[in-house]
This record gives structure tokens, sequence and C-alpha cells, in this order.
């Protein structure tokens, strides 16, 4: 299979072109990505070598680049590019429109144009928004909150109109918290493991009872496996962890696991909109694709803890260089 990849020099799509190398080293994979400040390429540096492996650096927004890659002819897309990250979304929404929404169309339109097998829309159980109790199914109304999950919610519609209109064959993944391996440091997860590896406060938004369900990212990476060459054409599949967590159980599950003290943990100003709660229901992909998670919190915070222990200089060269003057204009300085 030729595949177009886009976004993959980031946290879940770095992963997920190792997995399929690993499991199909047949294929060939393009991974189109814009290096902006989440995208590395050191989380590919096993791969870079690789036979049927290629890197191209640009943007999904730009239709001539797009144009010249898919001419080439592919059997898929998944796309992952993206601004991802809610706190970003809330300072400025205008690369999330570009990104998220406008690069989802240019890529489309291109796999309209030149035949694209298949297209795969990385998405978030966030376009759904918050719900205290129960379970959002596919079927469920999107009802973002922030301006990412408006701009994610806006793409899924773009790609569910692609396949209404002009048959385009089209699988959409709503997904739950990820984390694991290269994942960026503002993310809760490796945030919480890093400051506490370096002995700095873990800012703890509003009072710390939000709600997540975590999944491992090579979970999440097998569910896509799954929904590419077994989704059925038009149909969103939710993919879940089935591990909910309140925010501060998850912070203290980690200090224990790094022997740091709880006094490290600093309540801070609550995020604008916060969803309280994601849940959903993934019994879709389990029963049609027979895919489930293998890793339950336990064993999958400990290999992730594990990765980062063994991995200083990555997530230090990263936190030493411009994420640092994020991280102050949100928090202040330390
Ligand atoms: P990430 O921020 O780690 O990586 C995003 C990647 O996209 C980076 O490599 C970046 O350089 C690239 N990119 C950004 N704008 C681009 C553009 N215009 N053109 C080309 N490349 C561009 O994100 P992630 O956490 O790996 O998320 C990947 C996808 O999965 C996103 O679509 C996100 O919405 C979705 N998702 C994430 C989670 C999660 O918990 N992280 C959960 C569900 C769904
Ligand atoms: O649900 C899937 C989504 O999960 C993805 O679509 C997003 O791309 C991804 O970023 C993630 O969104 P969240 O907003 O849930 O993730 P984040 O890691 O930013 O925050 C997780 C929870 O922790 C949330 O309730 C906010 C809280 N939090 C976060 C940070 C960064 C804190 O309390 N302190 C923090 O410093």
């Amino acid at each position: 299979m030729k595949l177009l990849v886009t976004g993959g020099a980031g946290f879940i799509g770095s992963n997920f072109v190792r997995h399929i190398l690993g499991q199909h080293p047949d294929w060939q994979v393009t991974n189109l990505d814009k290096l902006t400040y989440a995208g590395n390429l050191e989380n590919l540096a096993d791969i870079q070598a690789q036979a049927g492996y290629r890197f191209v650096k640009g943007d999904i927004a730009g239709r001539d680049l797009v144009d010249g890659i898919l001419k080439e002819g592919y059997d898929a897309v998944v796309n992952f590019a993206a601004e991802s990250h809610v706190d970003r979304s809330i300072l400025d929404a205008s690369p999330f429109v570009d990104t998220n929404f406008k690069g989802a169309q240019v890529l489309l339109e291109g796999a309209r144009v030149h035949g694209v097998g298949r297209f795969l829309q990385v998405s978030t159980d966030e376009v759904y928004g918050s719900s205290e109790e129960g379970y959002f199914t596919e079927e469920s109304p999107l009802d973002p909150s922030s301006p990412y999950s408006a701009s994610k919610a806006a793409a899924d519609l773009m790609c569910l109109a692609y396949h209404r209109t002009h048959s385009l064959d089209v699988v959409v993944t709503r997904c739950t918290n990820n984390y694991g391996p290269y994942q960026f440091p503002e993310k809760l997860i490796p945030l919480v493991i890093t400051n506490a590896l370096e002995d700095k406060a873990i800012p703890v938004y509003g009072d710390g009872l939000y709600r997540r369900d975590w999944i491992h990212v090579l979970d999440h990476c097998r569910a896509l496996e799954a929904v590419l060459l077994k989704g059925k054409a038009g149909r969103v599949y939710n993919i879940a962890g089935g591990q909910e967590q309140p925010n501060i159980e998850l912070i203290k599950l980690i200090l224990k696991a790094l022997r740091k003290p709880e006094g490290l943990i600093t309540f801070v100003k609550d995020r604008p909109a916060h969803d309280r709660r994601y849940a959903i229901d993934c019994s879709r992909i389990e029963k049609e694709l027979g895919w489930a998670p293998r890793f339950n919190i336990g064993n999958g915070m400990a290999d992730t803890v594990d990765w980062y222990l063994k991995n200083g200089p990555w997530w230090r060269n990263i936190k030493s260089g411009e994420y640092e003057k994020y991280y102050q204009r949100m928090y202040g300085s330390r």
C-alpha cells in the first residue's frame, strides 16, 4: 500500500509511521509535515533511512504542494496534521482554522481529484463536547467547546460531506486522550512527568476534578490501522482507552511512580470553557473491526514514565527552546 501520512513528525503520527512500517515493511509511506513547534524529525530518527519511507516538509493547506504529491498516486491519506493544543487555540484560533479545517479540505480535494482510494481523518472525542454522565456514540450531536475542537468538528463534517457529495471513500476516527512516547510536553501527562523530574511545580487547572479517558498511543495506532484496512466508507469510529481518571488522581499516580512529593501540585487558574468530562462508547470498532485496547493505565503509565526517564535529551531539548517562552506566557516564571 502507498500511504500519504500528514503530521507524521508529531506525537501520534510518528508512532503511527513506526507502527505501520513495522507491521507492513513492504508499504510505502510519504510523511508530509510542516514541522511546526510540535513537529520533530527526531521522533522518526530510527525510521528516516528505512526503505519505503520519505519525508516532505510542507503545509497541508498548500494546494500546489498537495496536488503535486497526490498526483504520484496514493492508496490512502491518513490525516494527523493539526494544531492540537486546546490552550494554544484559546490564545490564537487562526492557525487552527488554517490547518485543521482549511488544510483538511485541501487534502480532501486533492484526494478527490487524484482518485485516492481512502481518506482517514484522525479526529477527537472533543468534538462531542462535555458530558457529566453517560457515553457519546458516533450518532451523538457535535457540541465543541474550544476553537480547537470546533475546528476539528468542522473538518469532520467536511470529510463526511466529501463522502456524500463526491463518493470519496472517507473514514473518520474520534479518539480519547492519548499518552505515550514522543508526546510534546505541553500536554498534561508529559508535562507532569517532566516537571516532576525537574522538581518543578505541576499546574493543575481549576479543582483538578476534570475527567479524561486515557489511551496508550500504540492502542490508538492499532485502531487506526484496523479502520484503514477494514473500516466502512462514510463511517465514524470512536476509539477509547476505557481508563477514565480525574486529573488529580492521574497526577498523583505519576508522582508516586516517580517517587516525587505531592507538594509539587499547584492549583492554577482554570482553562476557559474547560470541558468537565470526555467519555465515548467505542463498541462499534470493537464489534465491527475486532479491536480492543491492550494497555491499562497501570502498565501504560509505567511504559510511558520509563520512556521519559530514558529519553531525557529528547524532552530537555524541547523544554529548553521556544517552548519555554510559551510556558512562561501561560504560567509566568517559575
Ligand atoms: P501534535 O501536535 O503532536 O502533532 C501535529 C503534527 O502536525 C506536527 O508534526 C506538526 O508539525 C504537524 N502540522 C501542523 N500543522 C501542519 C500543516 N499545516 N501542514 C503539515 N503538517 C502540520 O499532535 P498529536 O497529538 O500527534 O495529534 C495528531 C492528530 O490526532 C491531530 O489531528 C489531533 O487532533 C488528533 N488527536 C489527538 C489526540 C491526543 O490526545 N493527542 C486525541 C485524539 C485525536
Ligand atoms: O480528548 C482528546 C484530546 O485530548 C485531543 O483531541 C487533544 O489534541 C489533546 O490535546 C487532548 O486535549 P485535552 O485538553 O484533554 O488535553 P491536555 O493534555 O491539554 O489536558 C488534559 C487535562 O488536564 C484537561 O482537563 C486540562 C488539564 N490540564 C492540562 C494541562 C496542560 C491541567 O490541569 N494542567 C495542565 O498544565
